[in-house]
Order: structure tokens, then C-alpha cells, then sequence
């Protein structure tokens, strides 16, 4: 049995790059045979990021009625909300204490903000909280506490999940005697969609105010989106590079191998930029119209993605509580009773 698991952080409505990083290749994924799949809304990840609740519960309701939308099938995977499973965060603290500070030190999304904080003049770590210094050993606790194979992701991701390996490895070092308590997770990356470009041209991101909503908007919000996708000035009948082009990528992750090919020749050919903006509307509708009533149905009935989540909390947890036992004993603590 291979075990899949990945996660979405709840801070805002999901946007193509969580699609296509991470719900579409969950929902595949689900269907192989001999696949277990654990799948979860991210809401103590999103406290690092997000102080307004009201936000942080809406959005947890979008990306779980998204992921239902997408084909996700309750009753064969393990589908939950991260801050259902008090076995994450006490799992977060045994991993915390076997964790280098350096190694914490060399994350992106910290090293990020220090750069920042020191290109504005101000103290390195102005402004940055324990949350975002020590968000991979979260990570890390939400993929080892389910011992999971693979973890389906976009680029932006592959760090934490490095991290987690490490960490990983050196818990079974200290506390193995003899036993791998812990799988190393291993990355699952769709080459053509690694890193999907937002409207702007830069990674599609919340944080970058540059994203493609999923469903928020209905059909209009999506036409609205992609007329403000950023294109050169190339006039129509003149050629143009596909490569590059932000456009074109966002075409090709929601593409077959021949439209990409006859969309790639099309703009080699002068195709204008608000023709192909056409196509690459009725594209994208094509794979996520039949999807949007599910959603609607979804965002009405909130008690019911509730009831689904609570399930899933207790398969999860069914998984988790009888673990944790044996890790709270491998380093010396009490078993829970
Ligand atoms: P988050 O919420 O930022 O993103 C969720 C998933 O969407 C992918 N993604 C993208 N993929 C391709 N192109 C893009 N522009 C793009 N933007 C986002 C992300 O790579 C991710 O797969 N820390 C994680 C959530 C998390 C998690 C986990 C993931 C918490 N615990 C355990 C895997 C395993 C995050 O903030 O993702």
C-alpha cells in the first residue's frame, strides 16, 4: 500500500496552481489501486499567516467544497482538517526537539522574510513569529504522522518536504534502536505544472495577489481573470514565443500533448492574444464547468462538507492516536492512556 498525503492551507479561495499542484493530482492519485490517500485542509498552518478567523473558516469551506468538487471521493480516502488531529501539533513538538535550529534557518519562506526585513533596514527578524520560523516541522508532523510515500505538490513545496526527510531520519537515528518509525516522504511533482505562473507572470500566489480563482466569481470571475493575464504587445498576424509566456503555461497544464502542440503553432503563426485568451477560456471552463455545480451545491449546504470532515477526523485519527502511543514511548514519555 502506497500512502498519498497532501494539504492546502486555508488562508483564501483556491486558486488554478492549487488545482493543478495539488487537487488534480490528489484526485488521480486516489483513484490507483493499491492507493491510500490523506488529504486535509491546513487551518494551524494557515494561523501563520492569517489573524482574521472569519477568513480562515470561509476559505476552509472553499477548498473543501473545491476538492469535493474535483472528484474527491470521501468514502475512499481520508479527507480532514488538520486542527481535527491534536496528535499533529504534539507530534510538531517531539520533531521540534531533534530539529536543528539551522536547519530551520536555511527555509525559503524565513529566509524570504529576512531578506526583506534587511533590504527595508530593519532588525532580521522583525515582524517574524515562532509560527513561520518553525512552519516545516509542522509540515513535517502533518506527512510523518501518516507515514506517508509520496506527497503530490507543487514546486514551491519540494523544500519543506526535503526537510521533513531530514527530520525524519534523524528521529529514527535517536529513537529507532533497530525500528524506522518513520517513512521518508518523497516529493510527486507534475513536470508541466511545477510552478504555474499567475497573472503577472510571477508563481500564481495568494501572498502575490496574482492568482486565477478556482470558482469564486462563477464563470464570469474566470473570463474576468484571464483578460487581465499579462501578454507582450505583439499585434495580431505577428508571431509569437510561446515560451515563457505565462499564458501559454497556465494552457499547457489543463492542455493534452496535441492542443499544446496546435496552440504553440497557432501563436508561432500570428495568432492574436485575445483569440488565445478565448481558447484558453473555453479550455479551462471545459475541464472546471461540470465542476462549479457540485461546488455551488457544496458552499450551500455547509453542514454537509462538515459532516464529511468529521468522518474523516475520526479515520485519521484512527490511524494517528494508536501511532503517537508508540512515538510518546519510543522517546520516554508516558503512553497515553
Ligand atoms: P499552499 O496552501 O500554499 O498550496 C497548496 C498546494 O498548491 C500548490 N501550489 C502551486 N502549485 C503549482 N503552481 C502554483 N503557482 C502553486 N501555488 C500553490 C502548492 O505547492 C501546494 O502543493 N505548506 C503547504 C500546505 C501543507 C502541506 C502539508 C502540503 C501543510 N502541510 C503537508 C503537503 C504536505 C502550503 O502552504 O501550501
Amino acid at each position: 500500500i502506497q500512502r498519498v498525503l497532501t494539504g492546502i492551507t486555508t488562508t483564501g479561495t483556491p486558486h488554478l496552481g492549487n488545482y493543478v499542484g495539488a487537487i488534480r493530482p490528489t484526485v488521480q492519485a486516489s483513484l490507483e489501486p493499491g492507493v491510500e490517500s490523506f488529504l486535509f485542509l491546513a487551518d494551524y498552518h494557515a494561523l501563520i499567516k492569517c489573524d482574521e478567523p472569519e477568513r480562515i473558516e470561509r476559505s476552509r469551506l472553499e477548498i473543501a467544497a473545491a476538492w469535493l468538487a474535483a472528484g474527491l471521493d470521501p468514502q475512499r480516502v481520508t479527507f480532514y482538517r488538520q486542527s481535527d488531529i491534536p496528535e499533529t501539533p504534539e507530534l510538531t513538538w517531539l520533531l521540534t526537539c531533534v530539529t536543528a535550529k539551522g536547519l530551520m534557518n536555511r527555509a525559503h519562506a524565513y529566509k524570504a522574510a529576512t531578506d526583506a526585513n534587511e533590504a527595508a533596514g530593519e532588525d532580521v527578524d522583525a515582524n517574524i513569529t515562532m509560527g513561520l520560523f518553525s512552519y516545516p516541522i509542522l509540515m513535517a508532523a502533518d506527512i510523518l504522522l501518516f507515514n506517508a510515500h509520496r506527497v503530490p505538490v507543487g514546486r514551491d513545496q519540494v523544500q519543506h518536504i526535503e526537510m521533513a526527510r531530514d527530520i525524519a531520519q534523524r528521529f529514527n537515528h535517536l529513537f529507532g534502536r533497530g525500528r524506522d518509525y518513520f517513512v521518508l516522504p518523497q516529493a510527486q511533482i507534475d513536470d508541466h505544472v511545477a510552478t504555474l505562473p499567475g497573472l503577472d507572470g510571477r508563481k500564481m500566489s495568494k501572498s502575490y495577489d496574482n492568482t486565477i480563482p478556482l470558482f469564486e466569481g462563477g464563470a464570469k470571475g474566470l473570463k474576468d481573470a484571464i483578460a487581465r493575464i499579462v501578454t507582450d504587445s505583439r499585434a495580431p498576424g505577428e508571431p509569437k514565443e510561446p515560451e515563457g509566456s505565462a499564458l501559454v503555461m497556465i494552457h499547457d497544464a489543463f492542455a493534452d500533448a496535441g492542443q499544446r502542440e496546435a496552440f504553440h503553432a497557432d501563436l508561432r503563426g500570428g495568432l492574436g492574444w485575445g483569440e488565445a485568451k478565448q481558447r484558453l477560456l473555453a479550455l479551462i471552463e471545459g475541464h472546471i464547468g461540470p465542476m462549479r455545480e457540485v461546488y455551488e451545491r457544496f458552499m450551500a449546504h455547509p453542514e454537509q462538507v462538515e459532516e464529511i470532515l468529521q468522518a474523516g477526523a475520526r479515520k485519521a485519527r484512527a490511524v494517528a492516536t494508536p501511532f503517537l502511543k508508540e512515538l510518546r514511548q519510543a522517546v520516554g514519555l508516558r503512553p497515553m492512556v
